[in-house]
This record gives C-alpha cells, sequence and structure tokens, in this order.
C-alpha cells in the first residue's frame, strides 16, 4: 500500500530536516511542499529512491551530493563528488570583490581551483549586465571534472566565464591571456588543510581530498600561487590585488609567505561571522615588487 508522506518521514531514521530536503528532492517539490501536504501519498519507486538516498545520508554522505545541489550567494549550484561543496564562509570572498569592483573598471578577475564556479558565477552574477563588457572573468582548476561542472553552472546561471584546465595560474601564463595593463583581481579558495586536519573531520571524508589538503602545513598551494603572481607582476601587470580564503590557525604563516615574496606589501586579515581570521588580502604594484 502506498505511504504518505507523513509516515514515511515519521519512519525515517535520520534527522527531520534532512529527511524533508530528501524527500523533496525525489518528488521534485519544495520542502514548504512536504510540510504542508503530510496526507500526500508517494508511489512505490518514490519511496525506495526515498530509502536509497536515506540510507546513504546515514552513512554521512552529505546531502549536497545527494540531491546534486547546494545553495551559495542566494543561488543554487549543481555540485558531485569531484566538487568541493561550496561553504557559506567563501560568501565573503564575492562580497569582498564586489566591494573591490565598485570603484574600478577594465579589471580582469581569475579564480584559482573554482571548483563548482560558485565565486565567480556568483560575482558575475551580481554584475549583470556590465560583467562581460567591463570585466573579463577567467576561472582555473586543476581537476577537469571540476571545470565540467563549473561550466553547466555557468550555463545554467548564463554567465560568460573562461574556464581553464591546469596547475593555478599556469594555464593564463601559457596562453598569454594577460598582456593588457588592466589592473588584475585575483581570488583563491584553495586547498589549505594538513593532513591532519583533514583526518580528523569525519564531515568531509566524502569530498574530493585533492580540493581540501596541501602540503607544508596546509601552505604549498598559496606559496605556489604567490610566486606566479610575482612573475605576472615583473612581466606584466602594473597591479594586483590577490584575496585567498585561509583557514583560521594560518593567519600568522600565511602573511609571513607573502612577505617573503612581496615584503612591501600591506596585508589585510577579514573575519568571518564565527570571528575566525577568514580572509588575506593584499596589493601590490610593480615598484613595490622589489
Ligand atoms: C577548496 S576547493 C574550492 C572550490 C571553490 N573555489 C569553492 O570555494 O567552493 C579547491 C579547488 O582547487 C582545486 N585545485 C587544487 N590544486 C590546484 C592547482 N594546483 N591548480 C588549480 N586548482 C587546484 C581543486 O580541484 C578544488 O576544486
Amino acid at each position: 500500500m502506498a505511504e504518505t508522506i507523513a509516515k514515511l518521514l515519521q519512519k525515517s531514521k535520520i534527522d527531520r530536516r534532512e529527511s524533508e530536503l530528501l524527500l523533496s528532492h525525489v518528488l521534485q517539490k519544495t520542502r514548504e511542499f512536504i510540510i504542508s501536504h503530510p496526507k500526500q501519498k508517494i508511489s512505490k519507486l518514490q519511496e525506495i529512491k526515498y530509502k536509497a538516498l536515506a540510507k546513504k545520508r546515514s552513512r554521512v554522505v552529505p546531502i549536497a551530493y545527494l540531491t546534486g545541489n547546494k545553495e551559495f550567494y542566494g543561488t543554487n549550484f549543481l555540485v558531485n563528488k569531484y566538487v568541493l561543496i561550496p561553504r557559506p564562509e567563501t560568501e565573503m570572498i564575492v562580497e569582498e570583490v564586489l566591494s573591490i569592483l565598485k570603484n574600478k573598471d577594465k579589471t580582469i578577475l581569475i579564480d584559482v581551483g573554482t571548483g563548482s564556479g560558485c565565486i565567480p558565477i556568483s560575482v558575475s552574477s551580481a554584475l549583470g549586465d556590465s560583467s562581460g563588457t567591463t570585466y573579463k572573468i577567467f576561472a582555473t582548476d586543476i581537476s577537469r571534472k571540476a571545470i565540467r561542472i563549473a561550466k553547466k553552472n555557468a550555463k545554467k546561471h548564463k554567465v560568460k566565464i573562461e574556464f581553464l584546465h591546469g596547475n593555478l595560474l599556469q594555464p593564463i601564463i601559457n596562453k598569454k591571456l594577460l598582456t593588457t595593463h588592466c589592473s588584475l583581481l585575483i581570488v583563491a579558495n584553495l586547498p589549505y588543510l594538513t593532513e591532519d586536519q583533514y583526518r580528523s573531520e569525519p564531515s568531509i571524508q566524502h569530498e574530493p581530498k585533492k580540493a581540501l589538503v596541501a602540503r607544508n602545513q596546509g601552505l604549498a598551494l598559496y606559496e605556489k600561487l604567490f610566486k606566479q603572481v610575482r612573475s605576472l607582476i615583473s612581466n606584466h601587470q602594473s597591479q594586483i590585488t590577490t584575496i585567498i580564503e585561509i583557514d583560521p590557525s594560518q593567519s600568522e604563516a600565511i602573511p609571513n609567505l607573502i612577505k617573503k615574496y612581496f615584503p612591501k606589501t600591506k596585508i589585510e586579515i577579514k573575519k568571518d561571522l564565527a570571528e575566525l581570521s577568514r580572509l588575506v588580502i593584499f596589493s601590490i604594484k610593480k615598484n613595490l615588487n622589489k
């Protein structure tokens, strides 16, 4: 006999909110519909689908991977097991970029390690019509599978971004895409966890390790990026602003690393809503690079 929504939710062994989210995914209805239609009958097939998802959820598979969606900066992004699930704290990068771009024109934005594409797509959507004419946006990732998802998201959100596969800024440097002298804004939420931090956090075990962990106390990829930024400023650009997301424990190590490559730059650290150091911002000009 067909179950009702209420009966199925009652029997479910996972958290009520998550049950509602999974059921809304199976029925292709909103969560509000699920809550307001307890007597609605569901088919046997839908029940089977729901139970399979609930079983995976009880094995700590993130809900976003089960529904294939995650909300970021007010809109939905497609996600799968090849991309990091966008985090709310990363929305700070979008806010920061938008506030910097407000006072600038002719800027090139590059998102390094784009994953689902959530950062540049949110920026481009927020910029609306001015995006594309005033700003050029590039995004890179070392994972071809991540680039595939990012492209799908860009199509879904109807924004124009050039996605490139490769190591940090290397594909942009190789293709000589930055020969113009307009200012450059580089953003990155690169892997920054240590191996130990990764292993001690059960909730992230289903996400790609390559999207989370970096060698040398989580600093290796940011150090490589700083080296590439230094080569860009000496060869092409007159001004580069860089915004990176960090682990709060790196709030001394990262500025020290920046000073190693850009001794005269002023470094700003921004805290997230939990009052933890989260963003590091620095700007360099050609003559400051010595
Ligand atoms: C922490 S995730 C961030 C994804 C996305 N920007 C976000 O905020 O949700 C880091 C991303 O960097 C990519 N990545 C790792 N090493 C890289 C490298 N050497 N060059 C380019 N991308 C890299 C990973 O594949 C992953 O998609």
